[in-house]
């Protein structure tokens, strides 16, 4: 599938599967817990009901990623994972990203993105309310450590 050219750069596009070792290292310095492993990003990099986005810079290096879930029939995109190179943070990178995840939705027909975030996570929180996210719920223990979750939903506009 196409993606919009959404902000250069960084760079959106999908996710190859020749990117799984840059996506797991990501994954480890951006998460303390509740980690995809490489196998979850190789299902998922392969899947038609799932989406890994990446931003890039000029010299193709991963600046971040997001993973988001579709499910046949559902109009709700899930953004399951979204993380930032500790280097390239406060740039706008999850911006862009979160940007691109919600063009792929719409042209998926979904109306709205839902996501949980850790209660404990101010930066993503912040992102999330800055970006239209609405919290619709509270997930008692919902993290490995046993942290709360916030549900949090944006409707797309058409
Ligand atoms: C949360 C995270 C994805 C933000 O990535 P980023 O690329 O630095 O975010 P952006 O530069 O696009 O910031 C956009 C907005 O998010 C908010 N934000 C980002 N980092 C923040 C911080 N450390 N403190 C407070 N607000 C923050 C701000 O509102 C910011 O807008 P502003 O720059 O105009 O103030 C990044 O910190 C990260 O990867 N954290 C570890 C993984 C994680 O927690 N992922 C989210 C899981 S739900």
């Amino acid at each position: 599938m196409n993606l919009p050219a959404i902000c250069k750069p960084p760079g959106i596009r999908l996710a190859g599967p020749d990117e799984l070792d840059a996506l797991v290292s990501l994954e480890h310095v951006s998460f303390d817990g509740d980690r995809m492993s490489r196998g979850q990003y190789r299902r998922h990099v392969a899947s038609s009901t799932a989406q890994v986005l990446v931003a890039v810079d000029t010299e193709r290096s991963l600046l971040g990623s997001a993973v988001v879930f579709f499910r046949k029939g559902s109009g709700v995109a899930r953004l399951y994972s979204l993380a930032t190179d500790p280097a390239a943070r406060g740039k706008g990178v999850a911006s862009a990203l979160l940007t691109a995840v919600e063009a792929t939705a719409r042209l998926r027909h979904c109306r709205c993105v839902r996501l949980e975030v850790r209660s404990d996570n101010a930066a993503a929180i912040a992102l999330y309310e800055r970006s239209g996210y609405r919290r619709t719920g509270r997930l008692a223990g919902y993290y490995e450590d046993g942290c709360d979750g916030w549900r949090h939903e944006k409707t797309l506009a058409p």
